[in-house]
């Protein structure tokens, strides 16, 4: 039996909150959501904290009534790639729609960032809601179309990142040989929504190519990503629910033929942590008290520091999570987590003192991916 793997954690920087109220708080800047040395102290925050990644959620379509961080943010690939200067470690994940963009900018993109970050990238693959397909010239297209469209854009992107294989550069100054063409791929797809030639104008990274993320809970979402993800973000609140999905999302990766070892479950948390039960009531109080017509729910992850740590292992050994994924609720969010809940986690056992590596693929456990032409190549002198 192979050993399990450790829990890992990812932190989802919201700038000024993912609620109404944090961004009044005294000791959140009100722009945070658009201030880059805030997202610089967050990541490296994360960073020290060993969490194995940042990620990025994202909007599309935005109108006056959503919560403050989303009308004024930062787009995800660019904020990241600034993160990537001043983080070594950390994966950086950032959310980009399949209904609204266009597979080969996004192929560049991520791969550009894996690059730019010697591969830490990962791509949050979501449908989205159709509010944005008005943004993106798409209102042709309807609610049925978003998922048949999503595998394609999977098909496309992971076939221009299979452009190149590993060792297509030569760039020889002296014999004056750049590349193998041999080892350069046109993809020529032809779908119902994208017709993509390719090749792609850049090299596979250090980790073979971003991770693939998906975020949503229905059946469709679970078919595509147990073909073409490496793991899925989920929003249960029941330990049961959570468990549930789990087991039916890796029954399906199975069925793929893939290790359900290598796809990870990611529930979405945001924990309110205090040294006491009391310290915590004190924050969400204090929160609720900012802007009292918004009364938020009191977080799955509540309580004394032992108690939070508990529930985390609670929800990982139960097999309902292999990366705990959270928020702030509260403005010092991050900072009571890293400090009062990690070190718990890690007496436990069962999170990380140290990175292993400095790829997402590596401090995540997942495999590198095998370039789908290295392998027919492999086959022929076979
Ligand atoms: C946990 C979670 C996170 C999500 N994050 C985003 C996001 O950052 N941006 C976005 O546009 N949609 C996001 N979505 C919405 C999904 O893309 C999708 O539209 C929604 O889940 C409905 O699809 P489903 O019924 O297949 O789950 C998220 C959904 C879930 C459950």
């Amino acid at each position: 039996m192979t050993e399990k793997k450790q829990l890992k954690i990812g932190g989802i920087i919201d700038g000024v909150g993912f609620n109404y109220m944090g961004w009044r708080h005294p000791d959140m800047p009100a722009n945070a959501s658009e201030n880059i040395d805030y997202y610089v102290q967050k990541a490296k925050r994360l960073e020290e904290g060993k969490f194995e990644m940042i990620f990025l959620a994202d909007v599309s379509h935005i109108g006056p009534r959503m919560i403050p961080h989303y009308l004024s943010m930062f787009e995800g690939v660019s904020i990241l790639s600034a993160l990537s200067m001043v983080t070594h470690s950390i994966g950086l994940t950032a959310t980009i729609a399949t209904s609204y963009a266009d597979p080969f900018t996004v192929a560049r993109q991520m791969a550009s960032l894996d690059k730019i970050s010697n591969g830490r990238a990962g791509w949050n693959a979501v449908t989205s809601n159709p509010g944005g397909l008005a943004n993106y010239s798409r209102t042709h297209l309807s609610k049925a179309d978003l998922y048949p469209m999503q595998n394609e854009f999977l098909e496309v992107v992971k076939g221009l990142w299979d452009s190149y294989e590993e060792d297509a550069f030569i760039r020889d100054k002296k014999s004056g040989v750049f590349h193998d063409p041999q080892k350069m791929h046109a993809l020529n797809y032809r779908g119902n929504y994208f017709s993509v030639d390719g090749p792609l104008n850049i090299s596979p990274s250090r980790q073979g190519r971003p991770v693939i993320f998906q975020a949503g809970t229905s059946s469709d979402l679970m078919n595509i990503a147990s073909k073409h993800a490496d793991g899925i973000f989920t929003g249960f609140e029941e330990l049961e629910d959570a468990k549930a999905f789990s087991k039916e999302l890796k029954r399906r990766v199975r069925l793929e033929g893939r290790s359900p070892d290598d796809f990870l479950i990611m529930p979405g948390h945001n924990p309110i942590v205090g040294r006491t039960e009391k310290e915590a009531e004190e924050k969400f109080q204090e929160l609720q008290s900012l802007m009292p017509i918004y009364q938020i729910p009191k977080p799955n992850f509540f309580g004394s520091a032992e108690k939070v740590a508990d529930q985390v292992q609670c929800w990982y050994e139960a097999g309902a999570m292999d990366v705990l994924l959270i928020r702030q609720e509260h403005p010092s969010g991050f900072d009571d987590f890293i400090e009062l809940v990690v070190p718990i986690l890690q007496d436990k056992g069962i999170f990380h003192k140290e990175y292993e590596s400095n790829t997402l693929r590596d401090n995540l456990g997942l495999p590198y991916p095998t370039n789908r032409y290295s392998i027919r190549n492999h086959d022929d002198l076979n």
